[in-house]
């Protein structure tokens, strides 16, 4: 029987995306049931404690049975829990398709920038009835997250030609596109999207990454690539069955990136080498003049 309450800070998160609805490696020690002033969050958030008794908290961003849209995803309400809990770093699986050749189906991408291809129907900020703030988002992820990631976790991809894709080890921007969905894009759409220079295409990063800035939470995405999405004329467009294959196939590789990670953030975390850049940030991007 797990603890319902958990009354240390937890500063690492990881939202699992489809593929990842829990953390196998670790041992869950109590689910929370956290409720915030945006509503309950996608499923409650397991803590599990590492062998050195960091505790890590783990939210199923689609539900722990996979029952809601990208569209529908209380991500107000998601990150406001792990706010709640202490969370200082997010680090966000997603299962995400192609744009370019190089970039294969169960390769991994950690994207440095994004396109929001959203259609605004997403409640996407904490500050609304008269209370205006603009956060920068010109560097949409962490980038000590984004160097640390492909600084570790390359080595420890279970190979046959598995490659971990980073702005590093490509010498130049690699480009998240979110889109609404939940259909998936045309070809024409798809090729649009590749000629804008996008790397990978998702339908879950916006508002989650915005939520995460506003909140001051070090956030990066992990893309796991499944498919080729609908560019390529020669092939089958994306389908779910594709992206399920793929995602049960890999899913080993993202245990042990997450494995890994988690290992070396713990010291990062706690000196505030990580997790402290943004801290304080929003005081200064209120333009609401005070009464
Ligand atoms: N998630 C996985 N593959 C995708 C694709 N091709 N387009 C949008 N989201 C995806």
């Amino acid at each position: 029987e797990l603890a319902h309450v958990f009354r240390e800070p937890v500063t690492l998160a990881i939202i699992g995306g489809t593929g990842l609805y829990k953390l196998e490696a670790l041992k869950p020690i109590a689910k929370l049931t956290v409720s915030t002033p945006w509503g309950m969050p996608s499923s409650q958030i397991t803590i599990a404690k590492t062998k050195t008794g960091f505790p890590i908290a783990f939210l199923a961003r689609h539900g722990p049975h996979h029952d809601l849209l990208p569209s529908d995803v209380p991500y107000r309400a998601n990150i406001a829990a792990l706010k709640n809990i202490g969370v200082k770093v997010i680090l966000a699986f997603s299962a995400v398709g192609s744009l370019q050749e190089y970039i294969k189906p169960r390769d991994f991408v950690i994207p440095n920038q994004v396109i929001d291809r959203t259609k605004g129907i997403r409640a996407s900020t904490f500050f609304e009835k008269g209370f205006v703030a603009h956060a920068g988002f010109g560097e949409p992820f962490d980038p000590k997250l984004n160097k640390i990631i492909g600084d570790h976790c390359t080595e420890i991809l279970h190979s046959d030609g598995v490659k971990l894709h980073t702005k590093e080890t490509e010498g130049k921007d690699l480009v998240l596109i979110c889109m609404e969905g939940p259909t998936f894009s045309t070809r024409a759409e798809s090729q649009l999207y590749k000629a804008w220079g996008g790397a990978v295409i998702n339908m879950s990063c916006i508002p989650e990454a915005k939520l995460a800035r506003e909140a001051e939470i070090a956030y990066q995405m992990i893309c796991m690539s499944t498919d080729y999405d609908a560019w390529n004329e020669a092939e089958e467009s994306v389908t779910v069955a594709q992206v399920v294959g793929n995602l049960k196939a890999n899913s080993d590789n993202a245990h042990r990136i997450a494995e890994k990670l988690i290992e070396i953030l713990e010291p990062k975390i706690a000196s505030g080498d990580v997790g402290s850049d943004l801290e304080g940030s929003m005081k200064f991007s209120v333009s609401t003049k005070p009464p």
